[in-house]
């Protein structure tokens, strides 16, 4: 199968999943439910899920049990959209080529539609029937997505992006932000692959958390690139939003010719991060040059 129907055919199994998770159930507040499915089923290009079942595969973990980390890590990737988005953060009207969240419904909804996607993702990983990872195993699927998550990661990253507007950062800090803000929960995608095989090695997990924080920061990076000379059109949000709102990004600092030499440098690094696993992970090669290479 190419890249491109690897893509799909994992986009339509995740979002089939997410669908079903976000059912109303009895005693849900419609409207708020209603608001978490617009915030998740409205499209996205669905990259972290494709990182946990790329990954998994690689490792031969069959794809029923990679729905559940799939699900998990692309829900907290939505609530931190939607929060994101909000009047007191970058106060977007854009996302996924649709108003955003607190456009479509209000500010307390898109407020609590962000605290309810985070919870659904952690009542995946402790519930699902469909998963084979042991209780211990789910334990640590927990403990890695909750430090992704958190303030070490990505919410403590995007509290130093909103620190660091209009200020000058080091290229070292504004990597250090990247790598939080967005690197955790790439780096979680990939080892809630790892993790639900059972038979990993301690030098197997490591190479692929190297291989998954080239890939996060690259993401940012190509993300920082795209604000400046991507398509509103086809990106479905707003550019220009960094500059206006004075958000320190690679290229801000470094310029832009560095920051894609940057991506393409990360890009070869998380290659051959990839060697130990000797040549049983090409489709994550694969992924992570569409992610440096991609316009949207
Ligand atoms: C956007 O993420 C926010 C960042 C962390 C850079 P994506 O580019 O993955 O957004 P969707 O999921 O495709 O909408
Ligand atoms: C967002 O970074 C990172 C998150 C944790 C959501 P950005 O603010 O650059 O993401 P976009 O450009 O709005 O998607
Ligand atoms: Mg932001
Ligand atoms: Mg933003
Ligand atoms: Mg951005």
């Amino acid at each position: 199968m190419n890249l491109a129907s690897r893509i799909e055919a994992c986009r339509e199994r995740v979002d089939r999943a997410l669908a079903s998770w976000l059912q109303p159930e009895p005693g849900e507040p419609a409207r708020l439910n209603e608001a978490l499915r617009y915030s998740v089923l409205g499209g996205g290009k669905r990259v972290r899920p494709l990182l946990v079942y790329t990954t998994g595969n690689a490792l031969g973990v069959a794809a029923e049990a990679l729905d559940g980390p799939a699900c998990a890590v692309e829900l907290i990737h939505a609530y931190s959209l939607v929060h994101d988005d909000l009047p007191a953060m970058d106060d977007d009207d854009l996302r996924r080529g649709r108003p955003t969240c607190h456009r479509a419904f209000d500010e307390a909804t898109a407020i609590l539609a962000g605290d309810a996607l985070q919870v659904v993702a952690f009542r995946i990983l402790s519930s699902d029937p469909a998963m084979t990872a042991s209780a211990p195993q789910r334990l640590d699927m927990i403990r890695l997505l909750a430090e992704a998550s958190g303030p070490r990661g990505m919410a403590g990253g995007q509290a130093i992006d909103l620190e660091s507007a209009g200020r000058a950062i080091t290229i070292d800090e504004l990597e250090t932000m990247h790598s939080m803000k967005t690197g955790a929960l790439i780096r979680a995608s990939v080892l809630l692959g790892a993790l639900s095989y059972p038979q990993l090695t301690s030098a197997e997990f490591d190479a692929l958390g190297r291989y998954a924080d080239c890939v996060g920061l690259a993401f940012q990076i190509q993300d920082d690139i795209l604000d400046i000379e991507g398509d509103e059109q086809l990106m479905g949000k707003s550019t220009g939003a960094d500059a206006a709102r004075a958000k320190p990004t690679y290229p801000s600092i470094a310029g832009l010719a560095a920051a894609k030499k940057k991506a393409s440098l990360l890009h070869r690094e998380a290659v051959s991060a990839l060697e130990p696993l000797g040549n049983r992970a090409p489709g994550l090669a694969e992924l992570s040059e569409f992610i440096v290479r991609r316009s949207r």
